[in-house]
């Protein structure tokens, strides 16, 4: 397992392009919908892992309650493995708890499911597997 990418949670998203493309200078993606999340993204290549840009499409989305609640900042990391399925059913079978049993389509193609925060130090934290 090696680090995806962290995801963080945004309120303005052309301000956070603007942030991380001409003030820190890293290359910006354009914008990805995910709307059965609620949803629009962007990934800014750091140099070995990325970092997500989540803006959310509707107040009643995971991530617009954590802005409600918590403002913008980090919101998960995300490791990257090769067979997801059997990860998810490791990681449950040593007693953490998961938000997703079953992995779910996340941004380009991939396949993603997080595990519970309470089981993994108050982190958010997902796993996703490439695209074949
Ligand atoms: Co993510």
């Amino acid at each position: 397992m090696e680090l995806d990418h962290i995801g963080i949670a945004v309120s303005d998203l052309d301000e956070a392009r603007r942030l991380y493309g001409e003030v820190l200078g890293f290359e910006v993606s354009e914008p990805e919908e995910l709307p059965d999340r609620g949803l629009r993204i962007c990934f800014v290549d750091v140099g070995g892992a990325q970092v997500e840009l989540l803006y959310p499409t509707a107040e009643d989305s995971a991530v617009g309650k954590f802005l409600a609640s918590r403002g913008p900042g980090i919101h998960h990391l995300c490791y990257k493995v090769d067979d997801i399925r059997s990860k998810l059913k490791a990681i449950a079978a040593a007693g953490a708890r998961l938000i997703d049993s079953e992995p779910r389509p996340g941004a380009h193609g991939t396949l993603v499911a997080f595990i519970h925060p309470k089981s993994t130090g108050g982190v958010l934290t997902e796993l996703c597997q490439a695209a074949d």
